[in-house]
């Protein structure tokens, strides 16, 4: 199993292009199956999360060819609707599959898709929205069974914004009979983007990116080509290794309409960020200062996602920062790599309170899920000697390669 090496406490100078968005392309490619014909996805990231969609799109009879800068889906042949376990339960995203498959099959079985080690992800906004547009569901102790005779649109309140029950309610919408609102919907550019490849391929919706969408029911759908945007977690990650190692980076093609809030907690903790011709590019001269609170949020809050990446910075703050993370149970994994290395992180409920003011050790730490383990070679980068983070495989979930990437902003780091 692969590792990663990084000797720390260097300055960052260079800069590095931003891939895909990871969020964006896992709904997109799963919505392709709603079009009887081909889809030409492009700028797709080169991850694991995204090989794994590829494989339950062919399990079902799509066929998928991967070009070098973008995945062509022919989905006229799209005739199973019960997916592989193995490749289910790998990968939470498959659960984006049952609107799409719905839609297209009018049936769909598969494995409860399984929570992960940063909480339980329950599917029940996902069933209880599917319900509301007429689809059966049979659940079993391990499998969901869902079917229907004409999906019906409707009005669906969702009890929290879920990210992938709004893009589940989407995909299985686009195609129902009459008219479906989405009210409390989640705000995320992603749900953007899969509403923009939809209406492309000739569906109705307004209101993406708000918390109320509606979409009138459209026959079928038409092929099309659709370039994903580029991932605003994989940029906040590289802007938040700026900040912590001090210098100066260059993110180049950098979504930053999507990173408002990224960009004013940056500049809270004492860096300056600018945006020149569609580059974003991170100062950070002087001590980093500490977050008297921040919490995170659904969009456009600070994205969850980068909360382990904060905390990274907050450790070696001038002073004691509060982080409360509010849509995950059990996101603060690495308190206790952290710690190992000499910080000073206290965990009540959902708060952290991070003492600050450490000079982080290297140490041989251990990656359990992604977001976290890319925080863990962000901490490597700050800290005195040499950091060892095992399990590389879960940050090449959604990194496409963090280790060049870093390298060109000026990282000593390599795969071991
Ligand atoms: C998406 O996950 C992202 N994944 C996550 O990114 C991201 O952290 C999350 O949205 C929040 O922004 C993809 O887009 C592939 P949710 P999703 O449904 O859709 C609870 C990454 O690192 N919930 O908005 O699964 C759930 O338990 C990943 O790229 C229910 O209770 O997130 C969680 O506490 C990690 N019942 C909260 O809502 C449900 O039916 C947010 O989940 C659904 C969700």
């Amino acid at each position: 199993m692969d590792s990663i090496q990084i000797e720390g406490g260097i300055c960052l100078y260079g800069q590095t292009k931003i891939q895909g968005s990871k969020n964006a392309t896992l709904p997109i490619l799963a919505a392709t199956v709603l079009i009887d014909g081909t889809s030409r996805i492009e700028n797709c990231p080169d991850i694991a999360d995204v090989s794994a969609m590829i494989n339950l799109l062919r399990s079902i009879g799509c066929i998928v060819t991967k070009e070098k800068e973008a995945i062509v889906i022919d989905a006229a042949k799209v005739v199973k609707s019960n997916l592989p376990q193995e490749e289910v339960t790998k990968m939470r995203s498959s659960i984006m599959l049952m609107g799409a498959l719905i839609g297209r099959t009018k049936s769909i079985t598969l494995d409860y898709p399984g929570g992960c080690i940063i909480g339980k992800r329950p599917v029940d906004i996902h069933l209880m929205a599917l319900r509301r547009l007429g689809v059966q569901i049979e659940e079993t102790e391990n499998t969901i069974h869902a079917w229907t005779t004409g999906l019906r649109g409707s009005s669906i309140f969702l009890p929290f914004s879920s990210v992938g029950a709004t893009e589940n309610c989407i995909l299985a919408g686009v195609c129902a009979e009459g008219v479906t609102h989405i009210l409390n919907a989640a705000r995320e550019p992603e749900i953007d983007a899969l509403c923009e490849f939809l209406i492309r391929a000739g569906a109705c919706i307004e209101g993406a990116g708000t918390t109320h969408i509606t979409i009138i029911g459209v026959d079928g759908l038409q092929s099309v080509t659709y370039r994903v945007p580029n991932d605003r977690i994989v940029a906040g990650t590289y802007a938040l290794a700026g900040v912590i190692c001090g210098g100066e980076i260059t993110l180049l093609e950098t979504p930053t309409e999507h990173m408002q809030k990224i960009m004013e907690v940056i500049r809270h903790l004492g860096a300056t960020i600018w945006e020149e011709n569609n580059r974003l590019i991170i100062r950070r001269l002087q001590t980093i200062r500490a977050l008297p609170y921040l919490k995170t949020e659904i969009y456009p809050g600070f994205p969850t996602d980068l909360q382990s990446m904060l905390m990274v910075a907050c450790t070696i703050a001038n002073g004691r920062s509060i982080i409360e993370e509010t849509i995950f149970e059990n996101r603060y994994k690495i308190v206790k790599d952290l710690c190992a290395m000499g910080a000073d992180i206290e965990v009540e409920n959902t708060k952290a309170y991070i003492g600050g003011k450490t000079r982080l050790q290297g140490k041989h730490v251990i990656a359990e899920e992604l977001r976290g383990g890319a925080a863990l070679v962000l901490a490597g980068m700050a800290a005195k000697g040499t950091t060892v983070v095992e399990n590389k495989y879960f940050i090449d979930r959604g990194y496409e390669n963090i280790c060049a990437d870093l390298s060109q902003l000026g990282s000593r780091i390599c795969v071991k």
